[in-house]
């Protein structure tokens, strides 16, 4: 996988596939960390003398949905480049100046579906390809796994720092090595679970999971949250013999809440493993858009040494899987 500082890009239009995925209500970017994550590639390239066609994903459209327009970035995207944005609906305009932005990708069915021709017809667009989307780099959609084939393609900073600080965690990780994982959807945590359990010392299962795994048939080093607070948070026991590991740990991986954050009754047990984590000597990375606002809203993100843009990009990462948007880069 060759980084974007590889390429020769004077001249030339560069496709970067960004993470623009910003939460947005009321017509308003509620967070807009993702835009800001994007700016070292974008940066970069413009000082090389690049031109720019940026496109991304906004939320789960499926065809065109003016409420999840890419437009609402546009103002705060040209703040951040100093430069001013042209705004791309459509796939027949051609324009040429400095930096473009299509419209939302799944407005377009083909984008989800992965189709081939989208990719290519998507690539006549640009001379080269960056991906600087490791959020989405699990999914096999046009942009992320077919574009690929079709231009020289290269790895986004960010995206490349992502995947630095995850192969440590699976392959050279400070010992002893604490994954957490919480949440729901047992199906997508399960074989990061499995996975864990073969690198880590221990594996902490709290938050939804730990009614839904089978406790007779995992590993040995996977600790399962045995008490509960109206079955919507980890209990006290739980929390103190979670919060033991923690403190002696050298790394800390955590993906996934350990009850319903949301809700001030039971937010503790998120509340105590954030503390442990934070208060340890451990080098801490974390990721899932849950976790994530769980630290904000106890204001220990800072504490964080590494937050992953990546949720399920993350998971699928650490259960080992090859994912297809870093594939399509080798
Ligand atoms: C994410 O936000 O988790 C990724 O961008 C993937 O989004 P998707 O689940 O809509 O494919």
């Amino acid at each position: 996988m060759k980084s974007v500082e590889e390429a020769d890009v004077a001249g030339k239009r560069v496709i970067v596939r960004c993470d623009f995925d910003v939460p947005v209500k009321s017509g308003k970017i509620l967070d807009d960390t993702r835009i800001r994550d994007s700016l070292s590639t974008l940066k970069y390239l413009l000082s090389k003398g690049a031109k720019l066609f940026l496109i991304s994903k906004l939320g789960r459209p499926k065809g065109k949905d003016p409420s999840l327009s890419l437009e609402i970035i546009v103002e705060t995207l040209s703040n951040y480049l100093g430069k001013k944005i042209i705004f791309q609906k459509d796939l027949n305009e051609r324009d040429n100046d400095e930096v473009i932005l299509l419209d939302n990708l799944r407005f377009w069915l083909e984008e989800e579906d992965g189709d081939e021709n989208f990719g290519k017809k998507l690539a006549t667009f640009g001379d080269l390809y960056v991906n600087e989307c490791f959020a989405t780099s699990h999914r096999n959609d046009a942009s992320i796994a077919q574009l690929p084939k079709f231009l020289p393609s290269y790895a986004g900073i960010r995206l490349l720092k992502e995947i630095r600080e995850l192969e440590i965690v699976l392959k050279s990780p400070a010992r002893p090595l604490i994954a957490i994982i919480g949440g729901a959807k047992l199906e997508t945590k399960l074989p990061a679970i499995f996975n864990l359990a073969k690198i880590a010392d221990k594996v902490l299962v709290g938050g939804k999971l730990m009614f839904e795994v089978e406790r007779r048939s995992l590993p040995e080093n996977v600790v399962v949250a045995h008490d509960d607070v109206e079955t919507k948070d980890i209990g006290d026991e739980s929390i103190e013999l979670f919060s033991e590991s923690i403190s002696k740990a050298k790394m800390v991986v955590w993906n996934g809440p350990m009850g319903v954050f949301e809700d001030d009754s039971y937010m503790k047990g998120t509340k105590e493993i954030a503390k442990a984590v934070t208060d340890s000597d451990a080098y801490s990375v974390i990721g899932g858009g849950d976790t994530i606002s769980a630290l904000n809203k106890l204001d220990l993100i800072s504490k964080i040494k590494f937050v992953s843009t990546g949720g399920g990009a993350m998971l699928e990462f650490l259960a080992g899987k090859t994912l297809p948007g870093l594939k399509a880069l080798e």
